[in-house]
């Protein structure tokens, strides 16, 4: 693969930040709007350092609404190398969605703002037209949704629809493709794939249809598949089977994935790099090792401590108090100040008046994380460590 042309392939010594706190409201950017420059380039800079193949850079996701402007996703900023999967983890309505949908091109244009940069393979996507936005879709991207009835015509046979799905976007004889759609229903797990080929989707179980979308959004070998929350609606059982899935076909094609889930326990199994989302932006990013064992940033501690586990000794659950805060009129300073318990260790007002910038943990590495704590990682190891046991 040759390496994309952007600031995200840069090595680490390129990114290097500048640490300090934005004070007496006056932004970081405001001071000096290289260091904000230098920032973003390091926030779409891939945790593992590896050379990006999907680098989102300031995607910001705007609806105008009769209620005013809905700022779905605001400054996210991100990247995903070839083979290995990005989680983008938060409560629901945090703009995980909107945000994935901007990178398929899927928004309705007219009633969408979409500004920054997304590039696949070093190609920009943002300002593509839609002919050319449907090549890229079905070629180097599939998308992987919840409900596969969204993507499945009730009307036609599975085999139908992904036979049909190949030859979009190759030139070749009904029986060739005939051949590569077994072959992909095979390689997914569906049994008895040439009875299969012949049925429709609600012939199939859930678990089965979930499959069968897997191989239709596969059938392509797409370098990028984003998967969004898909197996939210799967028992326990068939969801793990379906994560394994994914997993192996990652193996066999090598592909970068971007995997949405509300659910932490998911993230823990699949996540090579998690990025958290909350009100729209992102609060914390790095690799899944730090984020999830050194997290930095009072809602991935409140995320962390939420999760169920049922042991013998303990049966925890502490969920966040409060609401994620409406879109339309986001609160001053960090948008997560009404429902943070840490708020009141900030000095004076800055978490009511100030935006944290996404700065470095401890200065150094990839981890990032937005939050004015000065003591993040003695809070975490003296305070919510030990509760998450
Ligand atoms: N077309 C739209 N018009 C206005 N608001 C929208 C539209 N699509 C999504 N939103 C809002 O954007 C926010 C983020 O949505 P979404 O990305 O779907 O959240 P999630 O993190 O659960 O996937 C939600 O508050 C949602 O109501
Ligand atoms: S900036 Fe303030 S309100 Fe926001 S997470 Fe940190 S301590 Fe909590
Ligand atoms: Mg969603």
């Amino acid at each position: 693969m040759t390496a994309p042309a952007n600031d995200a392939s840069k090595g680490p010594q390129d990114a290097m930040v500048d640490t300090v706190p934005s004070e007496g409201g006056v932004t970081r950017e405001q001071r000096n709007p290289a260091v904000a420059s230098r920032e973003r380039r390091t926030t779409a800079m891939s945790p593992s350092g590896e050379t990006p193949y999907l680098v989102v850079e300031d995607l910001t996701v705007q609806f105008p609404t009769a209620d005013g402007l809905v700022s779905a996703v605001n400054g996210l900023s991100y990247s995903v190398p070839l083979g290995r999967t990005l989680s983008i983890v938060g409560e629901s309505g945090s703009g995980k969605s909107v945000s994935s949908m901007a990178v398929m091109g899927l928004h309705d244009r007219k009633r969408t703002r979409i500004s920054g940069s997304i590039r696949l393979g070093g190609d920009e996507l943002v300002g593509l037209s839609e002919n050319e936005l449907m090549k890229v879709r079905g070629d180097a991207v599939a998308m992987v949704f919840q409900d596969p009835q969204s993507s499945l015509h009730p009307l036609y046979t599975v085999g139908n629809q992904i036979t049909e799905a190949y030859r979009v976007h190759h030139k070749v004889s009904k029986d060739v493709a005939k051949k590569r759609a077994l072959e992909m229903l095979d390689l997914v797990g569906i049994p008895n794939p040439i009875r299969r080929f012949k049925q429709y989707p609600h012939e199939f179980s859930g678990g089965m249809r979930q499959r069968a979308m897997i191989a239709m959004g596969l059938v392509n070998d797409p370098k990028l598949v984003i998967a969004d929350e898909p197996t939210t609606a799967l028992d326990v059982t068939v969801q793990a089977q379906i994560l394994d899935l994914l997993n192996n076909l990652q193996k066999e094609f090598g592909s970068a994935i971007v995997l949405i889930t509300h659910d932490l326990g998911v993230v823990a199994e699949m996540a090579d790099d998690v990025l958290v989302m909350y009100a729209g932006r992102c609060v914390e990013y790095g690799t899944a090792e730090d984020v999830l064992a050194r997290p930095r940033m009072p809602y991935t501690w409140g995320l962390l401590e939420s999760i169920p586990t049922v042991s013998a000794a303990n049966e925890r659950l502490r969920p966040i108090k409060g609401l994620p805060p409406s879109l339309l009129s986001l609160p001053g300073g960090c948008s997560f100040n009404p429902r943070c318990p840490y708020a009141d260790r900030v000095k004076g007002e800055r978490c009511t008046t100030d935006l944290p910038d996404l700065l470095r943990v401890d200065g150094a590495g990839a981890h990032t994380s937005r939050c004015h704590l000065h003591d993040k990682a003695s809070i975490y190891e003296a305070e919510v460590a030990p509760r998450l046991g």
